[in-house]
């Protein structure tokens, strides 16, 4: 936050310190480390029309500024309105090109007052838009049924052959042993998945469920079937769960639309 606050006068793209917390680390670092992933692993293009679930203040959506053209197109969506509107804000004077969207949708943690479930939300984008459509720490807060519904919309508004990356809590036979073990201390942020929920996922606190949750890796691959998503092997581990050869903090999947 000391970050934000330093710098909001040279960056108007910093978020002010009184809108929702994101989570840890360098908002500016993870942002630009991010989109050379999307880069240098996804492929994307300057022209791609891409989309941010879960945009939250705009962490990618700054460091997307840098790359994507004029002719390329950003929207992201968001349930935590104020943020949404500051984004709209700041960005619609300085890159016209980026769009931010509300859904008021309910999470226990981000969105209690929310009045539409997850499990029954339309993105507001017509079928095959996007080129590229991303989630980055957004699935680790959202329950199965949600989740499931997101993936289909997902599926829909991705053209033929577009691609998305999405990050996880993966739950697979080492990352299972460590959470057995009580899990990796890296900070307060990170969740032991302490508690057994529904189909195999675990979740961090049983009283706010969106908290943190971790999917097994066999339900991921199987709802990926069911939406049309073709997954690109290897996943990309994380090191959430103390694992050396790591790819970056959670699990990355990327998969293109068939
Ligand atoms: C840890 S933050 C990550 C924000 C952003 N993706 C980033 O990496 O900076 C999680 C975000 O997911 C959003 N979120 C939670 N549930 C959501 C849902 N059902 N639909 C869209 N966004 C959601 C929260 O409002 C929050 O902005």
């Amino acid at each position: 936050m000391n970050e934000q606050k330093n710098n909001l006068a040279q960056d108007p793209l910093l978020p002010p310190s009184e809108l929702h917390n994101i989570g840890d680390g360098s908002f500016v670092a993870i942002g630009e480390t991010f989109v050379k992933y999307f880069v240098e692993v996804a492929k994307i293009t300057p022209n791609d029309q891409v989309l941010d679930v879960g945009c939250g203040t705009g962490r990618m959506a700054r460091a997307l500024t840098r790359f994507l053209s004029p002719q390329g197109e950003y929207h992201g969506i968001d349930i935590v309105k104020n943020s949404i509107d500051w984004c709209n804000e700041v960005y619609s004077v300085r890159h016209p090109n980026f769009h931010f969207h509300h859904s008021d949708v309910f999470n226990s943690a981000y969105n209690p007052e929310g009045k539409v479930k997850g499990s029954a939300l339309e993105f507001p984008f017509e079928s095959k838009k996007f080129d590229f459509v991303f989630l980055t720490s957004v699935f680790t807060h959202m329950l199965p049924a949600d989740l499931d519904r997101y993936l289909s919309e997902i599926s829909r508004v991705l053209k033929p052959g577009g691609k998305c990356f999405i990050t996880y809590f993966l739950l697979y036979p080492e990352s299972l042993k460590s959470v057995e073990a009580g899990g990796i201390h890296f900070s307060q942020f990170t969740p032991k998945f302490a508690h057994p929920y529904e189909n195999g996922c675990r979740v961090d606190n049983l009283t706010h469920l969106e908290a943190a949750i971790a999917y097994p890796e066999s339900v991921i691959q199987e709802l990926y079937i069911k939406h049309h998503l073709n997954i690109e092997l290897p996943i990309r581990y994380g090191n959430w769960c103390g694992r050396k050869d790591a790819f970056d903090f959670q699990d990355v999947v990327i998969a293109t639309k068939v």
